[in-house]
C-alpha cells in the first residue's frame, strides 16, 4: 500500500545493492555540497567518453523519489543515445536555441557556453528528455503548479544524481518552442504526453565545481511580511 511507505527509510542492506548496481562509484560530495555545486555545464561535458546505460537508469531511479502533485507520478523518461537520431534531435534543439540565442546581449555571460553546446548538441553521448502525462491544463494557477511541479523536481533530481556521480548535464527547454515536432522525430504521442526539457548528459571535465554567485540571502529571504 501506498501509505505504507511513506516517509519510510530504506534498509542499509538495500541502499548497498542499489549502490552495487549503479556501476560507477559516488564523488562522495556532502549534501551540501552537492546541492551548492551542481551547475550548468556545457563546455566541460566530455564528448568522447560513452555514458553507461546504467549510469542514466540509476539516475532515473533515483530522480523518480521526487514528489508528485496528488501522488500521480505519470512520468516517462526519454534517453537517445543512438548517434543518428541524436544529430537529429541536436538539430530541432540547436535551431531552437537559435530563436532564443539571437536575442541574447552579446555580453551576457552565458552566451559563450550557451553558443557551444548549440554546437556540439547533437554529439553529447546521452540526450534525456523527461515526460510527464497529460498536456498543460488551461485551469487555474494552482493546476499549472501542480503539472510543473510533478515533474520539473524530478528532473532536477535527476540532474543531482548526475553530478553525484561525476556526469554532468544542463537543464534546457528551448525545444520546447518546437515540441510537436520533437515529439514526431522520437514517437512521443504528443496529444497525451508533455516534455519538459532536454538534459544532455555527459561525463564531466574534471569533478570540481564552484557554488555560483548569488544574491545575498538576506535580500531575498523574508520574515512574517515582505
Ligand atoms: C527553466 C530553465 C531553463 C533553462 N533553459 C536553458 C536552455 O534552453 N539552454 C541552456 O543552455 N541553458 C538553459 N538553462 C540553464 C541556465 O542558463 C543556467 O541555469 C544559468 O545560466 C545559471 O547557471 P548555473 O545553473 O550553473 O547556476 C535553463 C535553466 C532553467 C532553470
Amino acid at each position: 500500500m501506498k501509505e505504507g511507505r511513506d516517509e519510510t527509510v530504506n534498509d542499509s542492506h538495500e541502499q548497498a545493492g542499489h549502490e552495487s548496481a549503479g556501476e560507477v562509484p559516488l564523488l562522495g560530495l556532502s549534501a551540501d555540497e552537492l546541492l551548492m555545486t551542481t551547475r550548468t555545464v556545457r563546455r566541460r561535458l566530455d564528448l568522447t567518453r560513452p555514458v553507461p546505460r546504467a549510469v542514466i537508469r540509476r539516475a532515473v531511479e533515483i530522480a523518480v523519489q521526487a514528489p508528485t502533485g496528488g501522488n500521480r507520478a505519470g512520468w516517462r523518461w526519454i534517453v537517445v543515445d543512438d548517434p543518428a537520431l541524436r544529430a537529429e534531435v541536436g538539430r530541432v534543439w540547436s535551431e531552437c536555441a537559435e530563436g532564443y540565442l539571437r536575442h541574447v546581449p552579446a555580453d551576457d555571460r552565458m552566451l559563450p557556453g550557451a553558443r557551444h553546446l548549440q554546437r556540439i548538441i547533437g554529439s553529447v553521448p546521452a540526450l534525456v528528455i523527461p515526460v510527464i502525462e497529460g498536456r498543460p491544463p488551461e485551469r487555474d494557477l494552482s493546476w499549472t503548479a501542480s503539472f510543473w511541479g510533478s515533474i520539473l523536481p524530478a528532473m532536477w533530481s535527476f540532474m543531482l544524481a548526475l553530478r553525484a556521480r561525476g556526469l554532468g548535464g544542463a537543464w534546457t527547454q528551448v525545444h520546447l518552442r518546437r515540441e510537436q515536432e520533437m515529439a514526431e522525430l522520437l514517437g512521443i504521442p504528443h496529444g497525451e504526453v508533455t516534455q519538459a526539457g532536454l538534459v544532455p548528459v555527459a561525463w564531466t571535465v574534471g569533478t570540481t565545481f564552484k557554488p555560483a554567485r548569488r544574491e545575498p540571502v538576506e535580500e531575498i529571504l523574508h520574515w512574517n511580511e515582505w
